[in-house]
């Protein structure tokens, strides 16, 4: 595997190369995110649409790529470093093809001793979106990577310890709103900065429908049992997606979802968790990864 160390990664990003690196949500395909070509480089790999802007990852100096205000202060002084970005007016500074011709910018400080190494060597803040080719599951561990990016440079850095992506809060308004529910519960920004509306008034992009997808069809149901019992009766290749232990099931969905798909399972049945903190986000890359896939047809008799 071609895995390579911080320092090396740092100096490959500040030469305009692409690298997977670790975070503690998920493994990101990481740009110089001050470099046009290298961000543009991303999309090419990624297969992403252009107008999908991109997370700049910083260590600790949001200012010097948005416009901060006493709300992005006070949940920058509680939540970072952490799985929370937030969405800004941009400075000139940040390149256009970071944020896909958007006036705003995603910022986060990634809570990786990992990532932040890398962020610290490299002496630039690094684009990266989640390492994996658009719409498919995000990766945990250095051999999704792989899987997805063969030959791409990677930093190990272990399983992520999240497991699903950062909280997009769009700041960039009057109201705050939430654009995707992640590693930092609503809940805890709602206790810093009273109500946050659940949907942006600029839709994200990667929010789309049909997100987050395996080849295997994915059935959410409120009795998960006898939905499982219903299509292995029907002649399906079932697994049972257990959501009993929430932090549990964000940890391992992504690595659950791949190994699935890899043991040819066609139909993943899973219940809820509960629809708070955590649990919001699980709920919310369930439902993207049952979207848009129908169970493959079955005769009457149970053959294909
Ligand atoms: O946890 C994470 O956030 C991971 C790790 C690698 O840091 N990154 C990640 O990146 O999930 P990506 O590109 O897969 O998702 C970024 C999300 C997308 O939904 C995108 O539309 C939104 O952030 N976003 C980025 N810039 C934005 C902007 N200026 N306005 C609105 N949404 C934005
Ligand atoms: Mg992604």
């Amino acid at each position: 595997m071609p895995l390579v160390s911080a320092r090396e990664a740092a100096v490959l990003l500040r030469s305009g190369e692409l690298v997977g690196i670790p975070t503690e949500t998920v493994y990101g395909l990481a740009a110089n995110g001050l470099d046009p070509a290298a961000i543009r480089q991303v999309y090419a790999r990624k297969g992403r649409p252009a107008d999908h802007p991109l997370i700049l990852h910083v260590l600790d100096d949001p200012d010097e790529y948005a416009i901060m205000d006493d709300r992005a202060w006070a949940l920058v002084a509680a939540f970072w470093p952490g799985p929370l970005t937030l969405v800004l007016p941009r400075r000139a500074s940040v390149p256009p093809e970071l944020t896909g011709g958007h006036r705003t910018v995603a910022v986060r400080s990634p809570d990786h001793p990992v990532a932040r190494e890398v962020l610290r060597l490299a002496r630039v803040p690094v684009a990266a979106p989640s390492a994996n080719r658009f719409g498919r599951v995000s990766p945990t561990t250095a051999a999704h990577v792989l899987a997805e990016f063969p030959g791409l440079p990677v930093v190990d850095g272990g399983p992520c310890h999240v497991g699903v992506e950062s909280t997009v809060l769009d700041l960039s308004g009057p109201e705050p709103a939430l654009l995707r529910p992640g590693g930092i519960p609503v809940e805890a920004l709602e206790d810093q900065l009273g109500p946050v509306a659940r949907v942006g008034a600029t839709p994200s992009p990667g929010t789309h429908e049909s997100h987050y997808a395996p080849r295997a069809a994915v059935v959410v149901a409120d009795d998960p049992e006898a939905e499982a019992a219903r299509l292995g009766a029907a002649g399906y290749r079932v697994a049972r997606l257990d959501t009993s232990d929430t932090a549990e099931v964000a940890r391992h969905l992504y690595a659950w979802l791949r190994a699935f798909e890899d043991d040819g399972v066609e139909v993943i049945v899973a219940g809820r968790c509960p629809d708070s903190g955590l649990g919001r986000a699980v709920n919310d890359r369930l439902r993207r990864a049952g979207a848009g896939r129908s169970l493959p047809i079955r005769s009457e008799n149970g053959t294909p």
